[in-house]
């Protein structure tokens, strides 16, 4: 990272990043804050639609709803101080893993929300787990400390202990719950202090000369000042100071304190991603890798959204740009079918309003719409040849057989499934054997969000049936091996919407089997998503 080129200035004040959290942390609040001091809107409205509804879709399409104010699902640019933020969103539900690694790819940093009075829950670690497995940078932002909450020193144990990464303290809280004051800013030696009377404030800052500054004594009382001054002291022993080189090689994570809802901590937690975040990185591709810097426009689509206006079937593939200057009108090549695309209505998400994007720049996220061309994983480029890698499909672990409700619908059923697979919102397998298909996701939720929309913008009554098999995998080698393979267990082959073969499965013993009795064949429960 140190040895590169500095970017140019446009792309250098980037920071695309993603939230993640356990359900009812406080990522809504909290993206509700960002925006309110990112200028994009006014005041932060109340936003409360209970329930599974609300994060099923996208927490950004209800939030449209809700408030009626106009923003983009899926991902979200504004400005702060000197920095360009692209907040991408993360679907809320543990249902949606494999969306939500794929999103994941598409950012250079995470906000890892929790519960002050929770600590670390079992969401916060599997999404902390996929952004390990990416090393991407962490901020932790402590939130509710307005209500009672753990003791400091033993949330961060937690998070080190849990979570297996060094973590430092940005900020020290002073008091809790109902006596919280506000914080000790010790990457800066301020203090901020909370307004309770108005939660759309920004915090007083107030310039300390150190921990022994008399100023402290005006605004915090005596017995808290004690606490603070003893604990800092402490935290400065026994915790290891900002190290912004292993923060951004993801080993460590800067922690904050606050209260979203109060709009506290948000511009220091802001600041944090702006001074200390990443900037751009480089994508990881074939055959070589794609640094931000470089003058030639490429990106890649890490997501498709199908259907955001209902009127019309069009489709938005979220594009994040791996490099270069876009300019709206440029003609990139669409690297799986060699095609040359003209790219020109592409859709910038400034969370003010959905804009035509006149330009963007590495480390953007642009919406292309499209009647279908564009697919997950898929690279553009001026160009070269190149293909995006480490976008992955999973292997579903859940299988159901689907029928329309009416039989004459067959062909329309295929079709709203086709969409979806592509989508990226199940796996779709036509069987060789028998008629129907098969839909394949990774958490049983998905099943009623399929069968809703299937319903909602196809209208088309669906009926989700058990299947014999649990799961499937992919299936490669030598063409002919493969074709005597599927040949031999014709009851358990089907392909994918890409048209790849896949062995369906019931039990381990399947697969053991396979790997026994077929030692040229390859069972993987991975697909990369590519031509
Ligand atoms: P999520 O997107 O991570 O699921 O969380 P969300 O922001 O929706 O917040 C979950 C609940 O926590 C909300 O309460 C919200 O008001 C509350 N909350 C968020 N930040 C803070 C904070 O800093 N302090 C306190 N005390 N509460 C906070 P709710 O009961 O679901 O809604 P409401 O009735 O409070 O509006």
């Amino acid at each position: 990272m140190s040895n590169r080129p500095a970017l140019p200035a446009e792309i250098a004040r980037r920071r695309t990043f993603a939230i993640i959290s356990h359900p009812d942390a406080g990522k809504t609040t909290l993206t509700e804050k960002f925006l309110l001091f990112g200028g994009a809107i006014q005041m932060a409205g109340q936003v409360r639609a209970k329930g599974e509804a609300r994060r099923t879709r996208s927490d950004f399409m209800q939030m449209e709803k809700d408030r009626g104010i106009s923003v983009s699902a899926s991902a979200m640019s504004f400005d702060y101080g000197k920095f360009r933020y692209n907040l991408v969103d993360t679907p809320g539900h543990s249902d949606f893993s494999e969306d939500t690694y794929r999103t994941l790819t598409a950012v250079d940093a995470a906000i890892m929300v929790i519960d002050g009075a929770k600590g670390v829950e079992s969401q916060t670690r599997k999404l902390f787990e996929v952004c390990r497995l990416r090393d991407l940078p962490i901020l932790t932002f402590c939130n509710k400390m307005d209500r009672e909450s753990r003791d400091t020193f033993e949330i961060i144990d937690e998070i080190q202990e849990n979570l297996a990464i060094d973590v430092t303290p940005a900020s020290w809280p002073i008091g809790v719950g109902r006596d919280f004051l506000g914080c000790y800013d010790l990457l800066r030696d301020r203090l901020e202090l909370m307004d309770r009377a108005d939660r759309n404030r920004v915090a007083e800052s107030i310039e300390i000369n150190g921990l022994d500054d008399p100023k402290l004594a005006q605004h915090v009382p005596a017995e808290l000042l004690d606490k603070l001054r003893e604990e800092v002291e402490m935290a400065r022993e026994l915790l290891p100071p900002l190290d912004p080189k292993a923060f951004l090689e993801g080993t460590m994570t800067p922690i904050w304190f606050g209260s979203a809802i109060n709009s506290f901590g948000v511009k220091e937690l802001m600041d944090g991603l702006g001074n200390y975040g990443p900037e751009p990185q480089p994508t990881p591709a074939e055959p070589r890798q794609i640094a931000p810097e470089e003058p030639k426009v490429t990106g890649f689509v890490f997501k498709v959204q199908a259907n955001m206006d209902p009127k019309h079937r069009d489709r938005v593939a979220f594009v994040r740009m791996a490099s270069g200057h876009f300019e709206r009108g440029m003609k990139l090549t669409h690297v799986r079918s060699k095609k040359p695309m003209a790219i020109s209505n592409p859709v910038l998400f400034l969370a003010s309003d959905r804009e035509l994007a006149e330009e963007a720049w590495a480390g953007d996220i642009i919406g292309i719409p499209n009647h279908g061309q564009l697919r997950i994983g898929d690279t553009l480029t001026e160009g070269e040849a190149l293909q995006v890698k480490g976008i992955p499909s999973f292997a579903p672990e859940l299988l159901q057989g689907v029928r329309a409700g009416d039989p004459m619908k067959a062909k329309h059923l295929e079709k709203a499934l086709m969409q979806f697979a592509e989508e990226g919102a199940a796996k779709v397998f036509k069987p060789s054997f028998g008629s129907g298909f098969i839909v394949g996701v990774v958490g049983a939720l998905q099943f009623e969000v399929l069968a809703s929309r299937i319903e909602m913008e196809y209208g088309l009554p669906v009926r989700f049936d058990g299947s014999q098999f649990t799961s499937a995998r992919w299936v490669s080698g030598k063409r002919e091996e493969v074709d005597r393979f599927a040949a031999a267990n014709k009851q358990h082959i089907a392909h994918d919407h890409d048209g790849d073969i896949v062995y369906l499965t019931r039990l381990q013993w399947d697969i053991d089997r396979v790997e026994r009795d077929w030692p040229d064949i390859r069972l993987t429960a991975t697909k990369e998503m590519m031509a």
